[in-house]
């Protein structure tokens, strides 16, 4: 496999990061899939409840980047026939032990996004998480067109910063003095999850990915939560979505993570 000098240095970074989530492995919590009562604030949990509104029995579904495979084991069980890929073969080789361990057929690979080698129009569900801000964009929503069927659904759940926002957080007080202290408070001694070259979505790539799309959706989260305040404060967490929810175009501006869920074109 060709890499540019970017992959590289993502397959380089996960050899690590993979050994981490060997030793920390948690399965997913099943209720995701299987429970009625929703945790409507968090944005993992809204984007399978959209999913769960459609037919998943014998379709296919492709999860783009997928780690250790926590969307693939999920959508295997809701009954879609899955393949998944990552460029990284450590993460590959992980998610390859945890579907054995739970006796599930997955059809894992390792290739980019930028030019996965699958065929054309096969999909009926392309899951497309976490993982656009570590890609080309243009180039893995090509392929993503190219391989989904027309009409296809597609559901993009991805962190985002607008670039307004993102001129304060290249500032040098927030740089220098707050976000040191932010990063201790939110990630205590852990050390956060940032690869060299990730970069929060922007306003212009969230129009690229509307652009792929018809009917499409968009549900805005995490005004505060995960940048000034840690994810497991359900008060806060439910008052910084209902924030969003109520003054819906602060979420354009705000938020720091969107799904974005549609049909692509029937033409592509
Ligand atoms: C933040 S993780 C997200 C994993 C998974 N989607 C999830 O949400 O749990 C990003 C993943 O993207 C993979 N990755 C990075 N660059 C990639 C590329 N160009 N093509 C495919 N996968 C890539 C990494 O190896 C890593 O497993």
């Amino acid at each position: 496999m060709d890499l540019t000098t970017r992959q590289h240095r993502e397959l380089v970074y996960h050899r690590d990061h993979a050994t981490d989530c060997r030793k920390k492995y948690r399965p997913p919590d099943m209720a995701v899939i299987t429970s009625d009562k929703r945790r409507w604030w968090n944005g993992y949990w809204t984007m399978y409840t959209l999913l769960r509104r459609y037919p998943s029995h014998g379709a296919t579904a492709l999860v783009v980047g997928c780690g250790q495979g926590d969307d693939s084991l999920l959508l295997t069980r809701m009954g879609y026939r899955v393949t998944a890929f990552d460029l990284s073969p450590d993460m590959i080789e992980l998610a390859r032990e945890i579907s054995q361990k739970n006796g599930l057929t997955i059809d894992y690979q390792i290739m980019t996004a930028e030019n996965p080698n699958l065929p054309n129009q096969h999909f009926d569900l392309i899951l497309v998480r976490d993982i656009l801000h570590h890609v080309e964009i243009s180039k893995a929503l090509k392929a993503l067109t190219r391989m989904a069927k027309p009409g296809a659904l597609v559901m993009i759940n991805e962190n985002y910063t607008h670039s307004m926002v993102q001129k304060v957080r290249n500032s040098w007080l927030v740089r220098n003095i707050l976000y040191p202290r932010l990063v201790s408070f939110i990630y205590k001694k852990e050390k956060p999850y940032l690869t060299p070259d990730e970069a929060k979505l922007n306003e212009k790539e969230l129009d690229e990915c509307k652009s792929i799309l018809n009917i499409k959706e968009i549900h805005y989260f995490n005004m505060f939560v995960t940048r000034i305040i840690p994810d497991n404060h359900v008060f806060l967490a439910c008052l910084d979505r209902l924030l969003l929810m109520t003054l819906k175009p602060l979420g354009h501006w705000l938020s720091g993570r969107f799904i974005l869920f549609g049909r692509t074109k029937s033409s592509a």
